[in-house]
């Protein structure tokens, strides 16, 4: 089964978007495997925007996802690295697609709510710095063979 991992960003926490967004990966029917509430330190985020380090917006990035508490998640489904994206839709809210997080919920490029992997091994990195492999929990819910 696959994992992903996804951020609501400032942004999110600030417009108590937490449940919303939480919500649209639930229902869909993908399950919560690690969860926390935390700020972000200058040195994580410049290791998790490192790709973006010679980027005009790196600066802004890194102050922004470090300018309050975000909501780290890990998500585990079959396909939930590419499907969470479709979840989460276009990097521009204003061209992402009407039922998309960001198409229903932002206006902004540089506010667009969440983070989400956007292959396996960008995932698998980004789990191993964002969680302690004793933070994960392995578990299936019983409803499973309802969704598969
Ligand atoms: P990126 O990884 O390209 O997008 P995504 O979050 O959809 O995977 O970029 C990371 C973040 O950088 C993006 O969520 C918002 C910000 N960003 C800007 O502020 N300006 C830009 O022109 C781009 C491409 C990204």
């Amino acid at each position: 089964m696959e994992r992903t991992f996804l951020a609501i960003k400032p942004d999110g926490v600030q417009r108590k978007l937490i449940s919303e967004i939480i919500g649209r990966f639930e229902t869909k029917g993908f399950t919560l495997v690690g969860l926390k509430f935390m700020n972000v330190s200058r040195e994580l985020a410049e290791q998790h925007y490192g790709v973006h380090k010679e980027r005009p917006f790196f600066g802004s990035l890194v102050e922004f996802i470090t300018s309050g508490p975000v909501v780290a998640m890990v998500w585990e489904g079959d396909g939930v690295i590419a499907a969470a994206r479709k979840v989460i839709g276009a990097t521009n809210p204003l061209t992402a697609e009407p039922g998309t997080i960001r198409g229903d919920l932002g206006a902004n490029i540089g506010r667009n709510l969440i983070h989400g992997s956007d292959a396996p091994e960008t995932a698998q990195s980004e789990i191993a710095l964002w969680f302690k492999e004793e933070e994960l929990v392995n578990w299936q819910p019983t409803i499973l063979s309802w969704i598969y």
